[in-house]
């Protein structure tokens, strides 16, 4: 006759593992979870960056499956249904057209131009909504560089801060409630804030690309602006990918010496580590850029079933939150916000 041998008692067991915790008692269910749960993503944290462009009718990026170039009234629907399900900003940039296109980005400062226009118009209906917009010259430059190129090829620092000053006032003047410079010139956070106090914009924040690195994950969005140099590339202004904390640690105490009112750490993903790094060591709201290269490789893996779009942006999203982020630029924002708004 054979006998099986009951189950071990759970002390007995436990003796065997020799098991001090049990992390996984507080995982048993979603209540208990709860508790475990330290990053919290909310519509309110997300900015939602936007393409506006000449034309009538609204145009999809060929690399950005789901963004578009919109027309003015095209922006306006967007940015409102952004508004109501609860995110609070957008970041504008405009495609301009290659005939207006000039070394020195002279439509930058037209205040009749297309993104004067735009951003009159969000005010105007939406006036609630914070706009954020980008300083930088290249999607005005035939060069597609963010500042003034010499006959040389250099790129010309100080007389490119003094364009960028007069683009941020222009922008300004057309009600932007934050002015956020990607162009990476030295020096250009504390013209820019000392410009806009000059002409009576001193409520007008300044949320500072700080460390900007020189990365592949742009590609989408230069796309989308038909802003890639023309010649060279940005290595003399955007940091080297593999750079380190001690830079970061510079270009953001520089900002905050000038006057920014936020620091940005982009991209985001391949950057988590530099972005706690910023979090930690400094006392403004740190955004991070969830950019366009970044979005073009969930969307392209979701449209071929590899991934569950849902779950991926969430995850995503929830680890810039994580690793310290206030605040999160991304193209996934209106999604996201539905999909929070279902959980
Ligand atoms: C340029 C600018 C870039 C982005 C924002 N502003 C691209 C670049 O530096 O070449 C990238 C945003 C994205 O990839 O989503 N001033």
């Amino acid at each position: 006759m054979t006998t099986t041998d009951p189950r071990p008692s759970d002390a007995q067991l436990a003796a065997r593992l020799q098991l001090q915790e049990r992390p996984r008692r507080l995982r048993r269910t979603p209540a208990l979870r709860g508790f475990l749960r330290e990053a919290h993503l909310a519509p309110h944290q997300l900015i939602l960056p936007m393409f506006v462009h000449d034309g009538t009718e609204r145009e999809e990026i060929r690399s950005m499956p789901g963004v578009y170039r919109h027309s003015i009234d095209g922006l306006l629907r967007e940015a409102e249904t952004a508004a109501r399900l609860g995110v609070g900003s957008v970041a504008l940039f405009p495609r301009v057209p290659d005939a207006l296109k000039d070394p020195r980005g002279s439509e930058s400062l037209n205040p009749e131009g297309l993104f004067q226009r735009a951003v009159r118009a969000l005010k105007r209906e939406l006036p609630d909504l914070a706009v954020v917009t980008d300083v930088a010259l290249d999607p005005y430059s035939s060069d597609g560089h963010d500042g003034l190129v010499s006959e040389g090829g250099e790129i010309l620092n100080d007389e490119t801060v003094e364009l960028l000053v007069r683009m941020a006032v222009s922008q300004a003047e057309a009600g932007a409630d934050v002015i956020a410079p990607s162009d990476m010139m030295d020096g250009r956070v504390g013209a820019i804030r000392a410009g806009l106090d000059e002409a009576g914009f001193g409520h007008v924040a300044v949320m500072a690309y700080s460390t900007k690195y020189k990365s592949a994950y742009y590609g989408p969005f230069r796309d989308a602006l038909d802003s890639a140099p023309r010649a060279g590339d940005k290595a003399t202004y955007q940091m080297d990918p593999l750079g380190g904390y001690r830079e970061a640690a510079r270009e953001s105490r520089l900002d905050v010496a000038q006057g920014a009112d936020f620091l940005m750490v982009k991209p985001a993903l391949a950057y988590l580590d530099v972005l706690r790094f910023v979090r930690e060591h400094f006392d403004l709201p740190v955004v991070a850029y969830n950019v366009s290269g970044e979005y073009a490789m969930v969307k392209a893996a979701a449209l071929a079933g590899y991934v569950d779009e849902r779950r991926i942006v969430l995850e995503t999203l929830g680890s810039m939150r994580r690793a310290g982020a206030d605040g999160i630029l991304t193209y996934h924002a209106l999604d996201a916000a539905r999909w929070l708004a279902e959980e």
